[in-house]
């Protein structure tokens, strides 16, 4: 299992956060050497790259913060589709199979509580746009405020600048107001929209993106 750990001389990348190296719990540096892996400096929230192993968990997980955020008059057959095909073992372990696609995932005492689904190749619906996508970000509402999402999207930016993409965007329904205040918190831009169509129903979503800057996060 990858662990993250954090060195002695660690580097502060942003408030609250510590710069960390991937190893494998001897010292040694597993797949993906070059990331930077973040850890709250003030719990013990601790944040790796997703494997294989994790579908069930990860699939659980964003079925049930889905839920949370989008079902609030109840289930339909619009939501039940989307949580049994797209947030789905199977979906989730044919992502993780992909060399396009990055998973993250948060833990706190050994349970997953947030994680971050990033897509290297897709195209933004804005074509002046370019860059890492942010496909899915979802933390436990239990441990939201915390800075569970902010160091998930630091370490996106991160990954963005390793893979030298010029910006980072993504796609919020516009009537997620409390994630589109995160995303302004984090100096994200909002650029336009773009309906996003489900079961023939087209909805309003926003595009946030950000531009980044040379050097470190
Ligand atoms: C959006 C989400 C990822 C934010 O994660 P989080 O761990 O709670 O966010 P953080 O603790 O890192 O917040 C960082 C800052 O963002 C802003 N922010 C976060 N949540 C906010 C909210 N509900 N309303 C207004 N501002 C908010 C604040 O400035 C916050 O800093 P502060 O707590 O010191 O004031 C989380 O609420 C979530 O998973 N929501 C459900 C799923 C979802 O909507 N995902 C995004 C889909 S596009």
């Amino acid at each position: 299992m990858i662990r993250a750990a954090v060195p002695e001389d660690a580097e502060p990348i942003a408030t609250g956060l510590i710069a960390v190296e991937l190893t494998d719990g001897q010292g040694n540096e597993e797949k993906c050497p070059d990331i930077h892996y973040v850890r709250s400096a003030c719990d013990e929230t601790t944040y790796r790259q997703a494997v294989v192993e994790d579908a069930q968990c990860i699939s659980v997980l964003a079925s049930q913060v889905f839920m949370d955020t989008y079902a609030a008059r109840g289930v339909n057959r619009d939501l039940a589709i989307e949580v049994t095909s797209t947030l789905s073992i199977e979906s989730f372990l044919k992502r993780l199979e992909l060399k396009t696609v990055e998973l993250f995932v948060a833990e706190h005492a050994g349970y997953m509580v947030g994680l971050i689904d990033l897509d290297l190749e897709s195209t933004c619906p804005d074509p002046a746009v370019t860059g890492m996508e942010v496909l899915r970000l979802y933390v436990q509402r239990p441990f939201h405020r915390r800075g569970i999402g902010c160091a998930l999207m630091r370490l996106a930016e991160v990954r963005t600048r390793r893979a030298s993409h010029q910006a980072i965007w993504l796609t919020a329904w516009a009537g997620n107001l409390a994630a589109r205040d995160f995303y302004r918190s984090l100096g994200y831009k909002d650029v336009g929209s773009t309906p996003y169509f489900f079961e023939g129903k087209a909805y309003e979503n926003r595009i946030l993106v950000k531009q980044m800057s040379a050097g470190v996060a």
